[in-house]
């Protein structure tokens, strides 16, 4: 077997930003979940979970069926809220870039969701009446474009998955990885998208779900 190289001789797209003082992209402190089906019957899908994810960081999230792994994207990524502190528990804390977002009002945090984050879902959440360009275009345009703008961009975002030549399909005309790219290219055709986030403060800031 060939031993690998010492070094890429490529630089890494997360070397870019290492002159950016360090400030966790997202610490999340004390984070719990019941979810209540009677007043005796309840699930403690999280019991209390401490994360730090820096600045290019890829965190892939492991466990086994049932233990948490959505319920905490879903506080993550600004979905649900987590449990506020009991008499015996300690104050949840989700910080973004510094910003706490646990006072944010509802307003606040879907305007977050729609601009600063992308989410893949495990079901790909296109709408089947629309074509894939359609698809992704309306989610530029959740994302504060305007249409001809949003249409562009959604082009360009289905080039770069490799769906170009697909932009007129409806989602039951595509195959599975085809949906799911399409789902991914509706995450990066906002304006303020992970990615281009990323082009002003970290060059290689995705956000995904
Ligand atoms: N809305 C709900 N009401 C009641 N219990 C729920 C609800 N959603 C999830 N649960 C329970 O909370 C626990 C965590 O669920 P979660 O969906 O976060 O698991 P997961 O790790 O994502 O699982 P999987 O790998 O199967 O997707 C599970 O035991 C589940 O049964
Ligand atoms: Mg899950």
């Amino acid at each position: 077997m060939s031993a690998l190289p010492a070094a890429s001789p490529l630089p890494s797209p997360f070397e870019t930003h290492k002159e950016i003082p360090a400030m966790a992209l997202l610490e999340a402190r004390n984070l719990r979940k019941t979810y209540r089906l009677s007043r005796t019957n309840f699930v403690e899908a999280l019991r209390g979970v401490d994360i730090t994810i820096e600045a290019g960081e890829m965190v892939a999230i492991m466990g086994p069926s049932g233990s948490g792994k959505s319920t905490l994207m879903h506080l993550l990524g600004l979905l649900h809220s987590p449990d506020p502190a009991g008499r015996a528990e300690a104050q949840p804390a989700l910080l973004m870039d510094g910003r706490d977002m646990a006072t944010l009002g509802d307003g606040a945090r879907t305007r977050i969701r729609a601009r600063e984050m992308g989410f893949v879902f495990q079901s790909f959440n296109l709408v089947p009446t629309l074509t894939a360009l359609e698809n992704v275009a309306l989610a530029a345009e959740y994302a504060g474009m305007s249409g001809a703008g949003a249409r562009a961009a959604a082009a360009t975002a289905l080039d770069l998955v490799g769906l170009g030549d697909r932009a007129t399909h409806r989602p039951a005309e595509l195959s599975g990885g085809q949906q799911q790219r399409a789902a991914i290219a509706a995450t990066a055709a906002g304006p303020g998208d992970g990615a281009r986030e990323g082009d002003r403060r970290h060059p290689s800031r995705h956000r995904h779900a």
